[in-house]
């Protein structure tokens, strides 16, 4: 019986201005799946982490990965996952695409490397659609190939990997806050003014200029949204409070993360991230809000085995 375990990163999609279009990958934090394969039919979940999980693996989003993947190959199996580590659900960093992620390429070192990257991105997809009811790609994107991802287009997916600048790190506060994918895509507007169309896609041509040239000043700028968030920043207390004192400390930017609560901002050095982190921590604080601060590197790491 053929094991391997399984690491695949946290991810901030939309990166502002490229709602369900682009994403990127953290350093360190992540999803771990240690798995197996042996003659049968079926697929068996443990969980051994922290965060509870539902005990219905028909709502498990590691289980449509693992089927579509089966069903491509062509392959029965029975297939063992143990959770060891877990993103937390609804902290808006792809908790469902990590573990999605995870089990796609874990599932591809099981039989052999049958499939390219972009198709593990797709069964990955799949752990999405069950997750929020849209198979979006960027969180997935990010999960499995690493760096920030550009979702040229869905039909048929045409991804595309960015470089990303050296220099560069997000300070991520989850507040203890429930705010799920679906909730917060229900608020959105179906139609958009052109007026707002033409801000956004400016500022998604300068975002992927930005990371081209490895100017992070440029993303920084860029990196502005005029869709989504006057319609999500009511889930996250004082958000407008929160982007004002930031940008006064020197962030590039300041961001909802995903679909929230998370919220992210990025620097240029660690140190200058660590602080922003703090004042983030210290802005819920004084809305009577707990929250989680990761401060983080961008990284170029997608799914791996360790
Ligand atoms: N692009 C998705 C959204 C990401 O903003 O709804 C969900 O994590």
């Amino acid at each position: 019986m053929k094991k391997v375990t399984v690491f695949a990163p946290a991810t901030i999609a939309n990166l502002g201005c490229g709602f369900d279009v682009m994403g990127m990958a953290l350093d360190e934090v992540g999803d771990i799946l240690e798995m197996s394969a042996e003659e049968g039919d079926g697929i068996s979940i443990v969980n051994s982490c922290e965060v509870p999980l539902p005990n219905d693996i028909e709502k498990n989003v590691i289980t449509p990965v693992i089927r579509s993947f089966l069903a491509k190959l062509g392959r029965n199996a029975h297939i063992n996952v143990d959770v060891k580590k877990k993103i937390f659900p609804g902290s808006g960093i792809g908790s469902s695409a990590a573990s999605s992620a995870a089990a796609a390429y874990g599932m591809n070192e099981l039989f052999e490397r049958p499939f390219s990257v972009e198709e593990l991105v797709e069964f990955a997809m799949e752990g999405e659609r069950l997750a929020c009811g849209s198979a979006h790609a960027d969180n997935a994107a990010p999960a499995v190939m690493g760096g920030a991802i550009l979702v040229r287009g869905y039909n048929p997916l045409d991804i595309i990997q960015l470089p990303v600048p050296d220099n560069f790190y997000c300070s991520v506060v989850h507040p203890h806050i429930v705010v799920t994918t679906k909730e917060s895509r229900s608020v959105l507007p179906n139609q958009i003014p052109l007026s707002t169309a033409i801000t956004q896609w400016g500022n998604l041509g300068g975002l992927v200029a930005g990371f081209y040239k490895s100017d992070v000043k440029l993303i920084g700028r860029a990196m502005k949204e005029v869709v989504a968030e006057p319609h999500r920043k009511q889930f996250i207390p004082g958000f407008d409070a929160l982007k004002e004192k930031l940008l006064a400390e020197g962030a590039l930017c300041m961001n909802i993360s995903g679909s929230g609560p998370s919220v992210f901002a990025l620097s240029e050095d660690k140190k200058a991230a660590e602080k922003i982190g703090e004042i983030m921590k210290l802005h819920l604080k004084e809305q009577g809000i707990d929250s989680n601060i990761y401060v983080m590197k961008v990284s170029d790491k997608g799914a791996k085995t360790i």
